[in-house]
């Protein structure tokens, strides 16, 4: 029997196989195992034998670098994610659902860096040049020089390039790409991983600086996922709720600046805005104090972000209760409602629980415990808390609360926006409150005590 050498891959985890199954072991989801040809025919049997290499030069940690020469692509809210700037000879990857304005906002980067005297090339594989100029006069963008192509052969794009030399490339997108070596189609895992490596190479090769657009698959993946991911330098995600109009862009991985730092955006119908002071934004709907409504001190990177909680608690009709989170984890509000229960005899049984961040905004940080509490008591209990006030602390299984980092930033934001009163974890050391009135707290039934009062269970 002839041997064949076709392996197979999950397209939502990137697991591999001995052969085809309709279930995937490793993640469970159905139906998502393809089949691909091995990118080489893998390390040979023999070792490298007594032929002697090269001596490679090596050098201490003394020796001075010179700091990394960075190209701004004069949109500040995404040169501050990408860590101040482009570094060349780089590859970033942008993320995010369709539709959410990946294209939008790297076709305003590339004309905007073309703007500043560099080489910047924008390659579709889904628009034609004719529909990108469409995009460009609707973004106002039709006087820079970035020049533009329509192609999705690989080995046509890269001898442009290497023709070219540009100083930035963006690859719109990633699953439309193809190699001619390999028979599976665009999108698939072998596909898309051996475009990857392609271009992070020719990047590393050319000192130019590529940024990969992938397309997220409805379980917030890049399809080809993980394989991506560890071949470039930078990995951002572009999120957004559809309904609204503030879009994040959020820096997962960075290896030249801070992961976790986000930009703000305002998909307005020219374009994308960048949003400068995003704390006004998120809490500019904010109505008068409303149950169930608390501001959240949070911190994203390295910037401080006032977001609104809301709470709703009602009586449910159901046999088991519901618990509806947007934007938050939802195994933290159960962690968080089981604490109120046990060690505050608050109990949410049979009340149907909706948590929402407000704005689209999602949140991860432990931080915000206090804030959700505080939401759920005050819907439950029906009274609103004062409209000067924000809250911020981390919520420990003893019902506790522990310390947070960068308080000072969080209540300086808080008083810049004419907030006046905070409560905090009282373990802290403040050097400034910023002439906030700060509450400090040991734990959460102090923290009820002080500001509900007496509540009965
Ligand atoms: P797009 O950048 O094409 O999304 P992606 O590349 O991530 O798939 O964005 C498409 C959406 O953005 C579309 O629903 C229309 C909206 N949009 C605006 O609201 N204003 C604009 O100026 C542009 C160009 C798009
Ligand atoms: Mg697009």
């Amino acid at each position: 029997m002839a041997k064949t050498n076709l392996s197979f891959s999950c397209a939502s985890c990137g697991a591999s196989h001995k052969k085809w199954a309709g279930r995937c072991d490793a993640c469970g989801e159905w139906n998502s195992i393809q089949e691909q040809a091995p990118l080489a025919a893998g390390p040979g049997t023999k070792t490298l034998g007594a032929t002697k290499g090269r001596k490679v030069q090596l050098s201490d940690l003394k020796t001075e670098d010179k700091p990394l020469p960075r190209a701004n692509c004069g949109i500040e809210e995404l040169d501050r994610v990408l860590g101040g700037g482009l570094v060349p000879a780089s590859a970033v990857l942008v993320g995010g659902d369709p539709g959410i304005g990946k294209s939008t906002l790297l076709l305003q980067a590339a004309a905007r860096f073309a703007l500043t005297g560099k080489k910047a090339i924008y390659v579709s594989g889904e628009e034609a040049a004719s529909q990108i100029r469409m995009r460009a006069q609707r973004l106002d963008l039709t006087h820079s020089p970035v020049q533009l192509a329509s192609e999705s052969n690989l080995r046509d794009i890269l001898t442009t390039l290497e023709a070219e030399q540009p100083d930035l490339v963006v690859i719109d997108s990633i699953q439309t790409m193809w190699v001619d070596h390999i028979d599976s189609a665009p999108g698939s895992v072998s596909q898309v991983r051996a475009v990857a490596h392609e271009l992070t190479t020719f990047a590393k090769r050319k000192g130019i600086a590529v940024i990969l657009v992938g397309h997220v698959t409805k379980e917030g993946q890049i399809a080809g996922p993980r394989v991506v991911e560890h071949m470039v330098d930078t990995v951002l995600y572009f999120e957004g709720e559809r309904g609204h109009q503030f879009r994040i862009l959020r820096a997962v991985k960075n290896r030249f600046g801070p992961a976790d730092e986000i930009g703000v955006f305002e998909m307005t119908g020219a374009g994308l805005d960048e949003v400068r002071n995003p704390s006004a934004l998120f809490l500019s709907d904010r109505e008068k104090p409303a149950p169930g409504s608390v501001v959240f001190a949070g911190i994203e990177g390295t910037r401080p972000l006032l977001v609104e909680i809301q709470a709703l608690v009602a009586q449910s009709a159901l046999a088991n209760a519901r618990r509806t989170v947007v934007g938050w984890d939802s195994g933290r509000l159960s962690m968080i409602l089981a604490v109120l229960e046990s060690r505050c005899g608050l109990s949410f049984n049979g009340m149907d629980v909706y948590l929402n961040i407000a704005g689209g905004m999602r949140i991860s940080e432990p931080a915000a415990d206090l804030a959700v509490a505080a939401a759920l008591i005050s819907a439950r209990q029906d009274t609103s808390l004062a409209g000067d006030l924000v809250i911020f602390g981390e919520i420990s299984l003893s019902g506790g609360l522990r310390p947070i980092s960068q308080a000072e930033a969080r209540l300086k934001e808080a008083k810049k926006l004419g907030f006046s009163g905070a409560f905090a974890p009282s373990r802290m050391k403040l050097a400034s409150t910023s002439g906030m009135n700060v509450k400090k707290v040991d734990d959460v039934g102090t923290f009820i005590a002080d500001c509900f009062g007496e509540i009965e269970a």
